[in-house]
């Protein structure tokens, strides 16, 4: 164990609404016990209307920092004083710190993407000239914003509802493009990567019922959805000889840069803390 720190131990919390099935706490409390570092990490429940006001008394409450989750990502980006070019480019903040008392936001979804697929699919971008994501909310916004920084040539994005899909194609400009969520049969020979940002195939939620016919083995194929780890999606792909990369990675990388404002380290995403978490999914979640 490492020497008491002078003054209160930091205490940092994910905030969200509801919160009480977040791995957040487990992640960091993992990381503060394996580093020997003093301090804590908890969950606080807040309703959108009292979320500005808590936000902007965070200090006051004896917090260093927060994780934001939904559905206050949006409000955190317009409470903070100061963004990151990250979270300005998205207008979503899902970490919160602050410096010499200014409040300060980033969104760590962008490099927890990027970092899960540089760890579990190295090379996946070299030469990456096609991408396609599934969905068009707030997660395939990161999504779409972590592929383009990585120069993957052009991304098309397929939603349920066209409309959303064409806005998010307008908002990145002209490396991005709105398809038909029925194009994807054609549009699979052709891609290197595909990614399902919609909550289907999440356990509780409807299937992603789409056929892998055409897939080029090769092929990098992710899921947002990590409940159940490995979802059909995955499993029909990794069958076709892709490379698959499962959801959890992202959870757990996007978390690393928050732990480090707060806590003063920047943490591993080990082998060790992903069992950990699998074992929780499992047990909330039992095949
Ligand atoms: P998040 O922030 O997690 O991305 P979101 O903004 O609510 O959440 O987006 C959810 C995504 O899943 C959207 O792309 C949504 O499609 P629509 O824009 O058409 O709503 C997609 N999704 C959710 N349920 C779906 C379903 N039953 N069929 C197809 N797409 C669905």
């Amino acid at each position: 164990m490492s020497e008491a720190a002078p003054g209160p131990a930091p205490r940092a919390c994910i905030v969200g609404w509801p919160v009480k099935h977040s791995r957040s706490p487990l992640i960091h409390g993992h990381w503060l016990e394996t580093l020997g570092l003093a301090g804590s990490y908890g969950r606080e429940e807040v309703s959108p209307e009292a979320f500005p006001s808590f936000l902007k008394t965070l200090q006051a409450r004896g917090y260093v920092g927060c994780n934001v989750t939904v559905p206050h990502k949006e409000a955190a980006y317009r409470t903070v004083e100061v963004a990151t070019d990250r979270a300005r480019a998205l207008e979503v903040v899902n970490t919160v710190w602050f410096e010499n008392g200014v409040l300060h936001g980033d969104n760590t979804d962008i490099v927890g993407f990027v970092s899960s697929l540089d760890a579990d699919a190295p090379g996946w971008a070299d030469g990456a000239g096609h991408a396609l994501v599934l969905g068009a909310g707030g997660a395939a916004r990161a999504i779409v914003a972590g592929l383009l920084d990585r120069q993957v040539g052009l991304v098309t994005v397929l939603n349920r509802t066209r409309d959303r899909a064409e806005t998010l194609a307008r908002f990145f400009g002209k490396r991005v493009q709105a398809a038909r969520w029925e194009d994807l049969s054609q549009l699979l020979h052709s891609a290197d990567l595909l990614v399902n940002a919609t909550s289907l195939g999440m356990t509780g939620q409807p299937a992603l019922d789409v056929s892998l016919e055409g897939l080029r083995p090769g092929a990098v194929v992710t899921d947002a959805v990590y409940v159940p780890l490995e979802t059909p999606l995955l499993r029909e792909a990794r069958a076709r000889g892709a490379r698959t990369v499962d959801g959890l990675g992202m959870l757990l990388h996007q978390a690393a840069s928050g732990f480090e404002h707060w806590f003063g380290r920047l943490p591993e995403v080990t082998p060790e803390l992903r069992a950990l978490v699998v074992a929780d999914i499992q047990k909330s979640h039992p095949a």
